[in-house]
């Protein structure tokens, strides 16, 4: 079987600077090394409200970074300008609400056909590989096509929040949603909600190019990194007695 590619999304590196206002942790960083962890590509999400990413982490990201950076943004006339500015590798259109805590659901692509398809239409003319964030739905890979995206991701959050008695029903959703954008000439990602529990299921789906993953490895390197980070604080303090 085929290689399947992560995509590491460091939105909460930047969560936990904006949290204090400091200049750390640095993002650019946290992109460094995952490269060298094996990253496949780095994700972003500007949002409209700036809670966690700013532009100035994308433009050096995509100044510094060795491996494709995904930027992952709502589909605004604003959005739009940055991206064709900056011609990021991929980007990934999402919906964007101001109070959500996290993207919920998929881009309505059939709703907003029109404007949807200008935007694919845009950013493909500046260079850039084009995924809508839809959920596991027939028309809404369909529609992604018919708008003129290479690629589709598809939302993986319903199956990771799910009860264990749904779990199965969503699983299979995402399985045929694969399967069909797949075969209708989609490059296929999916992600959100994606942990150290449930990434296998989604990971032996074969036709699934990359997953996007953030929560789960940023949280699970706050307490890798735990021990290390203890240590130094202490070393300093007790230097300062010598
Ligand atoms: N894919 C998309 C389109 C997203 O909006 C997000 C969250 O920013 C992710 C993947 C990553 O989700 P998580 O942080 O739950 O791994």
């Amino acid at each position: 079987m085929q290689r399947i590619l992560l995509g590491v999304n460091i939105d909460h590196v930047a969560t936990l600077r904006q949290v204090r206002k400091t200049s750390y942790p640095e993002p650019l960083q946290a992109a460094l090394l995952a490269e060298q962890a094996g990253a496949d590509s780095i994700t972003v999400h500007l949002r409209e409200d700036r809670r966690h990413i700013q532009e100035r982490d994308v433009t050096l990201l995509k100044e510094v970074m060795g491996i494709p950076l995904n930027l992952e943004m709502a589909v605004t006339d604003a959005m739009l300008a940055f991206a064709e500015r900056l011609k990021p590798e991929y980007c990934c259109l999402v919906p964007e609400k101001r109070e959500e805590l996290t993207t919920e659901g998929g881009l309505d692509v059939s709703g907003r056909q029109a404007q949807v398809a200008h935007a694919c239409q845009s950013l493909k003319a500046a260079g850039i590989l084009v995924s809508l964030f839809v959920d596991p739905d027939a028309e809404q890979i369909a529609a992604s096509r018919e708008a003129g995206a290479a690629a589709v991701e598809i939302h993986t959050g319903r199956y990771a929040d799910t009860g264990d008695d749904e779990r199965g029903i969503e699983l299979e959703k995402i399985i045929q949603a694969v399967r069909l954008a797949h075969d209708s000439g989609l490059r296929v990602n999916a992600g959100h909600g994606l942990n150290y529990r449930n990434v296998q299921t989604i990971a032996g789906i074969p036709e699934l190019h990359e997953l996007n993953i953030g929560h789960a490895i940023v949280a699970r390197a706050v307490l890798c990194g735990m021990m290390q980070a203890v240590a130094e604080m202490k070393q300093l303090m007790n230097q300062a007695r010598m």
